[in-house]
């Protein structure tokens, strides 16, 4: 990715000017003649997204516009300037003058330059772009590498990211860092105790696993994050129509963003010991696939009932968060593409997420908007909890009717933690049903900005 950035300010850089309807005439009046009539023969008014390259008298190109949303538009988009690698004929660039937010804006302009390159030839990027001053550039650099590696992650179809291949990825990641690394492969998750993780696996003909790693000096503080790792969601038995089943691939969406926020971690050198889980599987049908009403004891210990084989997701994190639990984490973070309710609710670019701890539900809020990483926090509504109840075992995964199926879903993995300090839900999509500015169509990075803002406040 940093190949988009350009090293060294060079003078022969493009200068893009920045423009808002209410100050578009302001900036007209300071361009060379030439430019003033090219714009005005082409109509340019500097609405929000509208792009001009003016020429030089040469007829080259000498600078650019780009329009802004007004400050007090009704829905202003901070990563507008996302568009503008998809607008730019090639060359290198800089900013004349400054967006809004000029930090937002430079991570907008590289999130926007992003291709899912692994089955078609890549042409390298033909747009480059001078860091602006006074931003830290290396930081944006580790952000935009690592919402890299999420959306390859999700993008890459289930074929070729499998549970193996995934925990690949994440041992790459972890040598990287000088991580420590392992993994529980199929049969050895039931000799060590973790049966709702095989029970979701045990029908795919690629083995279920438990990715475990940790780095960083153990006298830190602990945070552990847990990332939902489901390669393929064919629902099981209770198997998925075929509209609902089309993107399942996303299904890993929760471990590929956890990777992500472990890489911004690793990378900026955190003060706390990260562990990383990921419980990997595939959610197949099969003779041997769990069915429904099936029942299954948990890591944890509580029997659990199989309402639905379709509330997988939380089956393999309550294996996964029980063993986090164990060592009663600081902060214990679980990310996932958990339910369709949440995008019923909050629609895809809006994760709900949920937490007891206050302090951290603002820390978590305020970072999401700063971040343009947005999330909606939604609650652990305790009268619902009841709706869990089985008539027979301790717990049922998938209350009837539906209601709140969110909130049930988080209050299902809330019965798994216990001794954690401190905990964090986020039941996220993964995934950019139609592009938007610097939101390319397809596996997103969603809540991984925001929490590593959060947590290089507390740690940095
Ligand atoms: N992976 C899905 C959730 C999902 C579906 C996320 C569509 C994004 C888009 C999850 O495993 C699932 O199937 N959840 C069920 C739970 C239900 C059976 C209680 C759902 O949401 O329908
Ligand atoms: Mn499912
Ligand atoms: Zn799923």
């Amino acid at each position: 990715m940093s190949s988009l950035f350009a090293t060294a300010a060079e003078p022969t850089a493009v200068p893009i000017s920045f423009v808002t309807r209410s100050g578009w005439e302001a900036l007209r009046a300071t361009l060379p003649e030439v430019a003033q009539r090219f714009a005005s023969a082409h109509g340019y008014s500097g609405k929000p997204g509208q792009f001009l390259a003016l020429p030089t008298p040469e007829g080259d190109i000498g600078a650019a516009l780009f329009g802004l949303d007004q400050p007090d538009a009704r829905a202003p988009d901070p990563f507008r300037a996302g568009q503008l690698p998809g607008l730019l004929p090639a060359g290198t660039y800089r900013f004349a003058n400054a967006p809004h937010d000029t930090r937002l804006a430079v991570l907008a302009f590289a999130l926007g330059a992003y291709k899912f390159g692994r089955y078609r030839k890549a042409e390298p990027p033909a747009v480059k772009l001078v860091p602006p001053e006074g931003i830290d550039i290396a930081a944006i650099a580790r952000a935009v590498e690592a919402a890299t590696l999420a959306r390859d992650l999700i993008n890459t179809p289930s074929n070729d990211m499998g549970p193996a291949e995934l925990a690949d990825a994440a041992q790459a990641l972890a040598q990287r860092f000088g991580a420590e690394f392992k993994c529980i492969v199929g049969d050895e998750l039931v000799t060590q105790n973790f049966p709702l993780i095989h029970a979701v696996g045990m029908a795919a003909t690629r083995a279920p696993r438990l990715i475990d790693f940790t780095w960083g000096d153990p006298a830190h503080p602990k945070v552990t994050l847990v990332g939902k790792g489901v390669c393929f969601d064919t629902g099981g038995l209770d198997l998925k129509p075929s509209s609902a089943m089309l993107i399942m691939k996303k299904d890993m969406g929760g471990a590929a963003n956890v990777l992500a926020l472990a890489s911004m971690i690793m990378g900026a050198k955190l003060k706390l010991r990260l562990r990383v889980l990921i419980p990997a599987v595939e959610n197949a049908v099969a003779g041997n696939a769990m069915r429904p009403l099936d029942i299954f004891p948990s890591r944890k210990g509580p029997t659990v009932e199989i309402g639905n084989t379709d509330a997988e997701g939380r089956l393999v994190l309550a294996d996964a968060l029980a063993l986090a639990d164990e060592e009663a984490p600081d902060l214990l973070i679980d990310l996932g593409t958990l339910t369709g309710a949440a995008r019923v609710a909050l629609g895809p670019d809006l994760p709900p997420y949920y937490t007891n701890d206050e302090a951290l539900a603002r820390d978590v809020a305020r970072c999401a908007t700063a971040e343009n990483d947005p999330l909606w926090r939604l609650p652990l509504w305790g009268p619902y909890d009841s709706w869990l109840d089985s008539k027979v075992a301790n717990i049922n995964n998938a209350p009837s009717g539906g209601f709140a199926g969110s909130i049930t879903c988080a209050l299902f993995l809330q019965r798994f933690v216990e001794s954690a300090k401190s905990w964090l839900h986020v039941d996220i999509y993964g995934w950019t049903p139609k592009a938007k500015p610097a939101r390319p169509e397809g596996g997103e990075c969603q809540a991984a900005r925001a929490i590593f803002a959060l947590l290089s406040e507390r740690y940095g």
